[in-house]
């Protein structure tokens, strides 16, 4: 079957067309195929602002998705006939981006008669993780259950439990700040430019990670919090440059030397990795039956991340026989790629299509 799949939830306008086996027809990890995969992103534009515009991010949709949705189906060479399914985002996000994307896919399956499937946008950050690349040949090289999956995006950190296909069970999550979030704003105060991720990590490269110790917030349980984090850095570099605790955030930029800077970007990293690192041992601990340690959404690109993770689970607790998964870089961002894969497990699980007069955006709304 194949399923069209439509992602409109912060700033990029993406849509994808995946095929696989006929639901009823398929084994545990069925052979998935990527016909076509377009991802149109607004960065440029809010790398201007420093941060995404809700009312712009919205507007910028609007000019995008049917043109992006017309080459989904030009690369894979198909015609809305040749579709067996919609699927698209419909929680969480924007609300205005939110709306465009899912008003587009109700009026696409109403005027094609096509099945609709709403889709949850942190299922779909897990699901990039059974995405058909060209590394993963062989059908062994997808989650097994149960599993433990970290989805660390700009608007979520949470450790979710996976007993089986398309069951969440959130098992702890941020009282404040999500850390994609924490690294925006490190990153303002560093004066790097947006998006604050991926330059906090270039950053970083020429950083003495040692050099600016930060303090790792006391939350029980597995739940996180970043806000105290982000302020620590603040303290750190108003007093790393002489200066009180009033000076602005955004005047900072301008006292720090490029090593400075340097030194912050890999404190700030890596003390944030260790967090999450911390939070996920004691999982395992509560869970030992893992077998598959699952990391997700746009933070998942962070390699210093990837590095320690490797080195902490793959070697020290290789008792454990524990395996570690990390989305493709091309698809830890956000694409509609993850959007059909996490789609067509939802129909192979039996979830039924949704009425396309009726389906509702939900803006704020967990997994489930
Ligand atoms: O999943 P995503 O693309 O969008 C949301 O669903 O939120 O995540 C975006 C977040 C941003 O906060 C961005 O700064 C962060 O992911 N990010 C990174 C890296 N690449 C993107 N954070 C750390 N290291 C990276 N390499
Ligand atoms: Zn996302």
């Amino acid at each position: 079957m194949k399923i069209l799949a439509i992602e409109t939830s912060c700033d990029e306008t993406a849509a994808a067309i995946l095929e696989g086996p006929e639901p009823g027809t398929m084994s545990q990890n069925p052979c998935l195929q990527l016909l076509s995969n377009v991802v149109v992103s607004q960065v440029d534009i809010f790398a201007a602002y420093g941060g995404v515009i809700p009312e712009i991010a919205a507007r910028s949709h609007l000019e995008a998705i049917l043109p992006v949705i017309h080459q989904a189906l030009n690369d894979a060479h198909l015609h809305p006939q040749d579709l067996d399914a919609i699927a698209v985002t419909h929680a969480p996000g924007l609300l205005g981006s939110l709306l465009i994307g899912t008003l587009t896919a109700r009026t696409l399956a109403i005027l094609w008669q096509k099945p609709l499937f709403a889709v949850h946008h942190l299922k779909s950050h897990i699901y990039a993780n059974w995405l058909p690349t060209a590394s993963k040949s062989s059908l062994e090289k997808v989650p097994a259950f149960p599993l433990l999956a970290l989805v660390i995006s700009g608007g979520h950190t949470q450790i979710i439990y996976m007993p089986e296909h398309n069951h969440f069970e959130i098992i702890g999550t941020t009282r404040d700040d999500a850390i994609g979030e924490c690294f925006d704003k490190v990153a303002k105060i560093l004066g790097l430019p947006y998006p604050g991720g991926p330059s906090i990590a270039q950053c970083a490269k020429k950083g003495n990670q040692r050099k600016y110790p930060l303090p790792h917030p006391k939350v029980d349980d597995l739940d996180f919090s970043f806000s105290g984090l982000k302020t620590a850095v603040l303290r750190s570099v108003q007093n790393a440059c002489d200066l009180d605790i009033t000076t602005p955030s955004y005047e900072l930029k301008k006292h720090l030397s490029a090593q400075q800077k340097a030194d912050f970007a890999a404190s700030f990293q890596a003390t944030a990795c260790d967090i999450l690192i911390e939070k996920l041992e004691l999982a395992l601990e509560r869970y030992p039956e893992t077998k598959s340690l699952v990391f997700a959404g746009g933070v998942s690109a962070n390699q210093a991340l990837r590095e320690k993770a490797r080195q902490v689970f793959e070697k020290t607790q290789s008792g454990l026989n524990l395996r570690l998964f990390f989305p493709e870089l091309q698809y830890t961002g956000d694409n509609a790629a993850m959007v059909a894969t996490a789609a067509y497990f939802e129909i192979i699980s039996g979830v039924q299509p949704t009425d396309p007069y009726k389906l509702n955006i939900l803006p704020r709304t967990p997994i489930k």
